[in-house]
Formats: C-alpha cells, sequence, structure tokens
C-alpha cells in the first residue's frame, strides 16, 4: 500500500484537489492513504511559533527545525515506523518520472515536507533521506510541488488508471516524449490528421508514432537524446544520512 504523509501548514490546500477525479476514486478505493500533518500543531509557545528571524539578518523569515522534526516524528512513533522523508525544496534536482516510479515501489510511507516563506533551517535537510524540486522556478510552498508527487506516482498503481497500456507509451516512459494524438474531426481550420493513422494498418501506425515521438523529443527536448549533457542526472540519489 502506498502511503504518502504530507507536512504542511496548509492542510486545506489539498481538500478539493484530494477529493476529486481519479485521485479522489483511488483513496476512496483504498489503493493509496494521502494524510496531512500540520506541523503547526508542533510550534513553540501558545502562539505555535513555526519561523524565526535568519541569522546573519536578511529579508523573510526561517522555519525553525523542531517543529518539524517533532512532527515527523511523532506520526512515525504513531505508525511504528520510519518513513522516507522528502523535503521540498527548489535547492535540489527536479523530480522525474524516474522518480515518480521509485516511490511508488517504497515499502514504508513517503513524508513530503512542504516549506514556506524562506525555506527552511539549513539543519532540516541533515534529517531528510532525499530532497526533490519541481523545476528552477520558485513557489510560495511546497504543497504543490507535494500534489504533483502524489498524483504522478497514484497513476502509476495498479488499477488506477483505467487503461494500463496508456501508462507504457507516456512521455518519459522510453525516454523520449509521446507521439502526437489526433482525434475528430478530420479537417479542423486547415490542418489535417496524418492520413496514415485514420487507415487503419497497424503496423504503419506503430512506425508513424515511433518516428514522430523520436522527431518531437529532437524538436522539443533534445537534452534527453544526450542525457548527462544539460539537465543533470537521471534519478535521484538519497542524500547521505547524518541522523537518524
Ligand atoms: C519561497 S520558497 C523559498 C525559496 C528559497 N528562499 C530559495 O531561494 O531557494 C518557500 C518554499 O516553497 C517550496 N518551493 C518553492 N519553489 C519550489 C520548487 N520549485 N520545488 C519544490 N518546492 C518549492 C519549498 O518548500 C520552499 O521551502
Amino acid at each position: 500500500m502506498t502511503e504518502f504523509w504530507i507536512f504542511t501548514l496548509y492542510p486545506e490546500l489539498f481538500d478539493s484537489y484530494l477529493g476529486s477525479g481519479l485521485l479522489g476514486r483511488a483513496l476512496e478505493d483504498g489503493k493509496l492513504v494521502v494524510a496531512r500533518h500540520n506541523f503547526r500543531d508542533f510550534g513553540l509557545g501558545k502562539h505555535k511559533k513555526v519561523d524565526d528571524t535568519p541569522y546573519g539578518g536578511g529579508a523573510g523569515m526561517v522555519l525553525r527545525p523542531e517543529p518539524i522534526l517533532e512532527a515527523l516524528e511523532a506520526a512515525e512513533a504513531k505508525a511504528g515506523q520510519r518513513s522516507h522523508r522528502i523535503l521540498v525544496t527548489p535547492r535540489a534536482k527536479a523530480y522525474t518520472q524516474a522518480d515518480a516510479h521509485r516511490l511508488a515501489r517504497m515499502d514504508r510511507p513517503v513524508a513530503l515536507v512542504c516549506g514556506r516563506f524562506e525555506g527552511f533551517d539549513e539543519r532540516v535537510g541533515s534529517f531528510m533521506d532525499e530532497e526533490l524540486s519541481l523545476g528552477d522556478f520558485i513557489m510560495m510552498g511546497g504543497e504543490v510541488a507535494a500534489m504533483a508527487v502524489v498524483e504522478s506516482v497514484a497513476r502509476l498503481l495498479p488499477q488506477v488508471i483505467g487503461n494500463g497500456e496508456s501508462l507504457v507509451c507516456e512521455s518519459y516512459e522510453s525516454g523520449l516524449l509521446e507521439y502526437g494524438h489526433y482525434t475528430k474531426p478530420l479537417v479542423f481550420r486547415g490542418l489535417e490528421v496524418p492520413p496514415v493513422l485514420a487507415g487503419g494498418d497497424h503496423k504503419k501506425i506503430e512506425s508513424w508514432r515511433t518516428a514522430d515521438s523520436r522527431q518531437t523529443t529532437r524538436l522539443k527536448r533534445p537534452d534527453l537524446l544526450n542525457p548527462g549533457q544539460g539537465k543533470g542526472p537521471e534519478s535521484l540519489e538519497p542524500l547521505e544520512k547524518d541522523h537518524e
């Protein structure tokens, strides 16, 4: 059973997303568990403070380590097992489909720790198993990134997506982008569906799709054809753990 724990200051942000579509159904059917933990519950003092000013000065507030670690440890103590702890941060390698497959096979709960403000006290990273980024841009918080991870993993789980075959052909599964799809009408504003696709010869359709997939990858994402030149290593390596 794939289980996610999301550590966030805004657990309500996930309500409608987790309650809708195929993801909502997967949760209802028990194919996936997503628990939300508000680390403000472990904030300091009567105001449940989770952040403070940065040492050395500068703008913005930094998330203190204690509420995050205590929230994680409380969830782990309750579950009786150590989670796979992931820090969601733009200061990491970008998440890929290979990571989604790896997390889908995880045999313990996957904890996604979402930041806010200026981000985390640097020492929080020492207690994590890995860090991941959604891409080279800055959002206000880690919640959208956590949601992207949950959804990309959920659709790899058995029986979450109706047609399992569509998963195999998808972009990134074979290292290439997927071929172009067409539906009706046959001609739209002068643009025609490639005749081979409407012809019914499955061998020809197959080779058109293979060629289109290569051509599209060459045009839009040449870095995929030359891994190592541009976007960095293919999969995330777990960080060396300094602490348990
Ligand atoms: C405003 S950001 C902090 C950015 C940080 N000061 C920096 O420059 O690297 C606040 C939080 O949003 C989340 N976040 C923002 N952009 C992200 C991205 N591209 N990928 C993953 N998380 C992101 C992280 O959890 C981060 O701690």
